[in-house]
């Protein structure tokens, strides 16, 4: 299975910061690994910004010779996604994107169900299924995210909260979604910009409750092949104990993931999987 390094800019960056981000990274000429992938989503208003700059990358040869040779770098291989989406297809919804529009923008995923999100937007389960099949049925990936409080892991109650998240928004779903259309984050919100991050061993556990959890509960064939990335304060220094568990297929990165030398650190983290 690949494993997937995403950056989630939330609410920041503004296009300066974004292009000192990119000649960060296409100064540093890192070449893509065989089997891990970098994805961004930035605030919708950058979308186009950031994939102008990918293909402006990809498209500056190889070197400083006169070869024509394209060599594929992280700066160009980018995979560009949107934050969110819009639970309906079309219409009077000021202000919403729908899935369509995203799609149709170039875009390759959309997370959703961010802690934030449910939280602070109030989103909820039925809502978070629909955005969902919006999102499928425009042929985005999706980044669905899952994690307990901390109350909710005081109480004992990780577990099943995890479970009716996924049970909630994910039952039904077609199996053959699961690992290639469908991702899944499981991000503590209790780590989410705190600082404090679950332990491998705690991140591993709940990993590969969802794991079985998906194929016993939700009856999905594909449970094996789905990847489980881990988001919470994730940083350069913690990665790689993290992604050297069995279970933890990638990472969702927030604020380590804004500037460019650390973003290619969490990518090149990726090595610990393959190497
Ligand atoms: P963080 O955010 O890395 O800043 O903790 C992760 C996320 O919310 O996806």
């Amino acid at each position: 299975m690949k494993t997937f390094i995403a950056g989630n800019w939330k609410m920041n960056q503004t296009r300066t910061e974004i292009k000192n981000f990119f000649n960060i990274l296409s100064s540093e000429k890192i070449a893509t690994l065989p089997n891990a992938e970098a994805w961004i989503a930035p605030q919708f208003i950058h979308i186009d910004y950031v994939k102008s700059l990918i293909t402006s990358n990809s498209s500056s040869g190889c070197c400083a010779c006169s070869c024509s040779a394209k060599e594929e770098t992280l700066s160009s291989s980018i995979k560009v996604g949107a934050q969110n989406c819009s639970s309906k297809e079309k219409g009077a919804l000021t202000g919403d994107v729908s899935a369509k529009a995203i799609a149709d923008s170039g875009c390759h995923f959309v997370i959703i169900g961010h802690s934030e999100r449910r939280s602070i937007f109030k989103e909820d389960p039925i809502l978070l299924k629909e955005k969902v099949q919006q999102a499928l049925s425009n042929k985005l990936k999706v980044i669905f995210c899952i994690g307990e409080t901390l109350a909710e892991r005081e109480r004992g109650d990780a577990f099943s909260v995890v479970a009716a998240q996924l049970r909630e928004s994910l039952q039904g779903t077609e199996s053959s979604y699961f690992g290639q259309e469908i991702l899944l984050a499981y991000e503590p919100v209790w780590a989410i910009g705190t600082g404090k991050t679950a332990t491998p061993a705690e991140a591993q556990e709940m990993h590969s409750f969802i794991r079985r959890n998906l194929a016993e509960e939700l009856k999905i064939s594909t449970a094996k092949e789905t990847p489980i990335l881990y988001g919470g304060s994730v940083t350069p220094q913690n990665i790689e104990e993290l992604l050297r568990q069995p279970d933890i297929n990638g990472a969702l990165v927030g604020g380590a993931s804004l500037k460019g030398v650390d973003f290619s650190k969490l990518y090149l983290a990726a090595k610990v999987k393959i190497g």
